[in-house]
């Protein structure tokens, strides 16, 4: 008798979060009986914590603005290796992606006569974030899940997919569908589909401070797609958010929304300096992430912090009503976790890892990752932000290329002639999960935490070459530890079988993020080393990493040039100085 049960469908994806959702709306809407798989409860995907807003070149506010130049910002503010044809499209249909939540109920804020306003984000040369509040992923989640629960697209929570079921046939890989159990009860279950959406997320948990909550962002979805055949990008590149909480230690990480700078707020050190007049004297507070994320870590690390080693960011001299409009999560986060009221004090913050700027491989155009039939979006890709990403582009970036993945692989499931199917394959996938559950001496909490310290050491905001092999070096301990994990399934349900998974994904996400910062011998954008201080043209290129004989290797690939009716604009844009127009 067979141990699992089958769910068929024409489109699976895998992630309850905002570009699965969009995924799983566009795939229904093209005529596809489709699933989607989320490991959390639904409704609480790490969408919900992005805060600040959502970019769309809509010029309500500032008319100046155009698709042109928010391809500028994103692309040159990226470092140039950005993908431009990636960066292009979604600079284009962000504002349709924008217009279709307002239509679906999304509670975005308005200006006095009506318009979507728009506020300043950091590196943004006019306001193009919309928002609602520092609640703007919460409010697009809960739309997108209206849309699917109106559309009955069923949402299958609480499922943790351990891998993808792929068959190799003259030497081309098809993917089939997924295999999967339920976190509480532990029944397996194989889901078979013509295609599949990848939309599981990043890995920035695996970092001590990290904005991304327990069990999330663990790099599922990097291991997901390695051992599928896939092949990542930019792994290196990993944006430190310069705004975390740095107490109590249970917070330590959580985000302080950048709309806290957009809104006016100033960083200032122990002495009082507003020290970002050194480091860009013209966009200060509102500079790119990776400048100001390296100024808080310089100020802290050279003896100008704050006593629990951080800076401080004040918002108090703007009015406290403005401050409850627009920022009601930071007020209440604050006042909750340190009974601080934000509009009278500054508050305490420092760098925390936040957003995966690489991952999958894909196709601008297609978001088709080179095995047939598999499809990625989000978070877990690469392509949009290159070596560093301006806020708000996220939000944007699951929505247009969700609705670009979903569209793709219902199309993909309508023209298949031919349904692929391999019980060898599935029994394989059977094994890995009857393998895992086993007793051993080992517990993946704490080799979790293990390649958190390393990551947090070794890889963070400041890396050197001698750091970063040493960092492998103790990986690969806590990789030959975790191959004896102790998985039992108890009362609490098959918990532990997922934080076994959730370790093999941070430690195979930690050693391709290592080995591509061990190549990338430069500084660039969010990766700093101390060893190679410069930018080095020779440098403009991808770093990717793939699976060959077990191993991971990593190669060099070139950045695709820009495209030729962009070449003038970007050289126009270029000469323009920002002078008097990032802040208000
Ligand atoms: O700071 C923030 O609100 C984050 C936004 C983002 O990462 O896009």
């Amino acid at each position: 008798m067979r141990d699992y049960r089958t769910k068929i469908c024409n489109v699976l994806i895998i992630g309850s979060g905002g570009a699965g959702l969009r995924a799983a709306i566009a795939a229904h809407e093209n005529g596809c009986e489709v699933m989607v798989i989320g490991k959390r409860i639904r409704n609480d995907a790490h969408t919900t914590l992005a805060a600040g807003g959502i970019n769309a070149a809509l010029g309500t506010v500032d008319p100046e603005d155009d698709w042109i130049q928010h391809f500028v910002d994103t692309y040159q503010e990226g470092y140039n290796i950005g993908d431009p044809k990636t960066v292009e499209i979604l600079v284009k249909d962000a504002p349709n992606r924008v217009q279709e939540l307002v239509d679906w109920g999304a509670p975005f804020a308005r200006t006095s006569d009506g318009k979507l306003d728009q506020r300043y984000f950091g590196a943004h040369t006019y306001r193009r974030t919309c928002y609602a509040g520092d609640y703007t992923g919460r409010a697009i989640l809960n739309t997108l899940v209206n849309k699917v629960e109106e559309l009955q697209i069923p949402i299958i929570d609480m499922t943790y997919v351990s891998r993808l079921l792929v068959n190799t046939q003259n030497g081309q890989k098809q993917c089939f569908g997924a295999m999967a159990f339920d976190i509480n009860s532990g029944d397996r279950t194989v889901f078979l589909s013509d295609s599949v959406v990848l939309a599981a997320g990043g890995h920035t948990r695996i970092w001590r401070r990290s904005s991304s909550r327990r069990d999330e962002n663990t790099g599922d979805a990097m291991r997901l797609a390695l051992n599928a055949g896939c092949r990542l990008s930019d792994m290196e590149m990993v944006q430190f958010h310069p705004t975390g909480m740095v107490h109590p230690e249970s917070l330590a990480g959580t985000l302080v929304t950048e709309a806290v700078r957009g809104e006016g707020g100033r960083l200032t050190n122990s002495k009082g300096e507003r020290y970002m007049e050194k480091y860009d004297p013209v966009r200060m507070e509102l500079s790119t992430r990776d400048r100001v994320a390296l100024a808080n870590y310089n100020e802290i690390h050279e003896g100008r912090g704050t006593e629990n080693n951080g800076v401080y960011l004040d918002i108090s001299h703007v009015d406290k009503g403005i401050i409850l409009e627009k920022l009601p999560r930071m007020y209440r986060q604050f006042m909750e976790s340190q009974m601080l009221d934000i509009s009278k004090h500054p508050m305490e913050v420092a760098p925390t890892a936040h957003y995966s700027m690489g991952g999958v491989m894909v196709d601008p155009e297609t978001h088709s990752t080179g095995v047939i039939g598999l499809y990625a979006a989000g978070e877990c890709t690469s392509g949009v932000h290159g070596a560093n990403r301006l806020g708000g582009n996220s939000l944007a970036e699951i929505l247009v290329f969700g609705k670009i993945a979903g569209d793709e692989a219902a199309d993909f499931s309508t023209t298949l002639d031919l349904q692929t199917r391999n019980r060898a394959i599935i029994q394989e996938a059977i094994k890995e999960l009857d393998e895992l559950t086993t007793t051993g001496e080992q517990l993946a909490r704490p080799l979790q935490r293990a390649v958190r310290n390393i990551m947090w050491n070794y890889c963070g905001v400041l890396r050197s070459g001698e750091g970063l092999n040493k960092g492998l070096e103790e990986l690969m301990k806590v990789k030959e530890a975790s191959a004896d994990v102790d998985v039992r399934p108890s009362a609490e349900g098959f918990s532990d079988l997922a934080l076994a998974l959730d370790l093999l994904g941070s430690i195979d996400s930690a050693e391709a993020t290592i080995r591509a910062a061990i190549e990338r011998r430069e500084s660039r954008g969010a990766h700093q080393r101390s060893d190679f201080i410069d930018t080095d043209n020779s440098e403009n290129v991808n770093y990717v990493i793939e699976i060959v004989d077990g191993k991971q290797v990593v190669t060099r690939s070139n950045v695709p040039p820009l495209p030729e009716e962009l070449e003038e604009p970007m050289q126009a844009y270029e000469d323009l100085s920002v002078d008097g127009r990032l802040l208000e």
